[in-house]
């Protein structure tokens, strides 16, 4: 079964990544969500659909939880989808910005992918298979200290409580790191962790199809991901994500803590 599900993946997520890569390049019409930070283009619901109606061919009996039309977790197999992680680089052509896609048995992944299309770099990732970029085999970074890693993270401001969520969690983790980067598609810096590009990852609040695929390919290739106080992830809920390469992961939830 595993080798069905990740052949009808890698056909969605490069679908996908071509029906994007046709619409890059000028900004593009935004609309607003719940806030007017919180954009959606016709780009982000026309993959969507398109996405939904390939593994819907292909298994009619399997859910789908996408960011744009929702899904439930009921099924035995649910795919989990984001047709555009990094919509608001998309907007502004700045070209960080990837399809997300993971298929999940009883809540653990079985396999899942994340595309870049400006870059045709394909992450993938088979449960007890290992990960692969473009087809190699890919691992994460060998760093043993904080001194030595990179970390990314994307602020989230919270209109609530009127600030940013986690700020001096971050500067006490920042003081301690080599560096702290913000790419603005939390599933490409996912599977840049797994690619060892990135040392860590970490965010106060994720949604399931943010961190669907990028918490497979993470722990696929050798790392960790956990939520912040240290749970286990549990992918039908949004929840914090700490993903590193394992050797730096304590260290990092204690700082964060320490904030
Ligand atoms: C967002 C991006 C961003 C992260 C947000 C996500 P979207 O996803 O991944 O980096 O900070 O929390 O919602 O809206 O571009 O799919
Ligand atoms: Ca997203
Ligand atoms: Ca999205």
């Amino acid at each position: 079964m595993t080798e069905i599900l990740y052949a009808a993946l890698i056909d969605a997520v490069q679908t996908a990544g071509s029906l994007i890569r046709k619409s890059t390049g000028s900004r593009m019409a935004v609309e607003f969500k719940t806030s007017w930070s919180d954009l959606v283009t016709a780009v982000d619901r026309a993959v969507e659909q398109a996405v939904r109606e390939a593994i819907r061919t292909r298994f009619p009996d399997h859910g789908l939880v996408g960011e744009e039309m929702g899904g439930g977790w009921d099924r035995e197999y649910t795919w989990v989808l984001d047709p555009l992680d990094g919509t608001t680089n998309f907007a502004h052509t700045l070209p960080n910005f990837v399809c997300s896609l993971a298929c999940y048995r009883h809540g653990e992944p079985v396999v899942g992918a994340i595309y870049d299309p400006n870059r045709d770099e394909l992450f993938a990732a088979r449960r007890g298979g290992g990960a692969t970029l473009n087809g190699l085999p890919m691992a994460v970074d060998l760093a043993q200290t904080l001194r030595e890693s990179l970390i990314g993270t994307n602020l989230l401001w919270d209109v609530r409580e009127n600030r940013f969520h986690g700020l001096p969690a971050l500067q006490e983790l920042g003081k301690e790191v080599r560096g702290i980067r913000s790419l603005g598609a939390a599933a490409l810096e996912l599977a840049y962790v797994a690619c060892g590009r990135l040392t860590g990852f970490v965010q106060f609040k994720l949604s399931p199809w943010d961190y669907g695929a990028g918490l497979l390919l993470v722990t696929e290739a050798g790392g960790r991901v956990t939520q912040m106080d240290g749970a286990p992830m549990d992918i039908t809920t949004s929840s914090s994500v700490v993903a590193t390469n394992g050797l730096i992961h304590d260290d990092v939830l204690h700082h964060l803590r320490r904030g």
